[in-house]
């Protein structure tokens, strides 16, 4: 798997210090909102982030976990994303935090955060890890944001190209040889 990477964007240990100091910023802001606050981790991408960032926040929370298919294979950019597996919660009058591993074109983080603002949450607030810049409409912005990155595709700490490359434990780019 390694021997895929052509170089790495984002090491482990740049990623375990801001996913710390992420949890920091996050902490700060719900400070008085903590209690019943609903963590809502996008899958199959914010597995790994998500798992190691509500780690580091030190209050109470709920997890409710939802599925979204962007229908795209490997690389290619991809159509209407849809919602696979809904939140089993009612997240009514609650806070909620998604949780996602990139915000790219933004379709997909659009989807989501349309669907749940109509739920009437107490409040709704966007953490992603990765951000590409200036992709994403400016009405869709991110509350807390691990690194922008360049327009590159990359694998690992959860990202994957074709449902591979999420355990690698470096956020890299590829080979280019690889992309079908
Ligand atoms: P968006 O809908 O274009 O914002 O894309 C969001 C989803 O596309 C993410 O949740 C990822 O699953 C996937 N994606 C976008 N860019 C990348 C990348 O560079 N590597 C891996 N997956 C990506
Ligand atoms: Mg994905």
């Amino acid at each position: 798997m390694q021997g895929d990477i052509d170089r790495v964007l984002i090491s482990r240990e740049q990623i375990a210090q801001r996913v710390r100091g992420l949890a920091d910023e996050i902490a700060a802001v719900y400070a008085d909102d903590a209690a019943g606050l609903v963590i809502v981790p996008i899958l199959a991408g914010s597995l790994i982030f998500c798992a190691d960032l509500i780690r580091c926040l030190p209050f109470k929370m709920r997890i409710a976990l939802m599925t979204i298919s962007s229908y795209r294979d490997k690389t290619t950019v991809g159509a209407t994303p849809q919602v696979v597996h809904d939140l089993t919660a009612d997240i009514r009058g609650r806070h909620v935090l998604v949780v996602d591993d990139i915000l790219d074109t933004g379709n997909t983080l659009g989807l989501v955060m349309r669907d749940l603002a109509r739920r009437q949450p107490a409040s709704l607030r966007m953490c992603v890890l990765l951000r590409k810049k200036g992709k994403a409409p400016p009405s869709l912005k991110a509350d807390f944001v691990g690194f922008d990155i360049e327009d590159v595709f990359v694998v690992g700490y959860g990202l994957d190209y074709d449902n591979h490359y999420r355990n690698a434990p470096d956020i890299g780019v590829l080979r280019p040889e690889l992309y079908a």
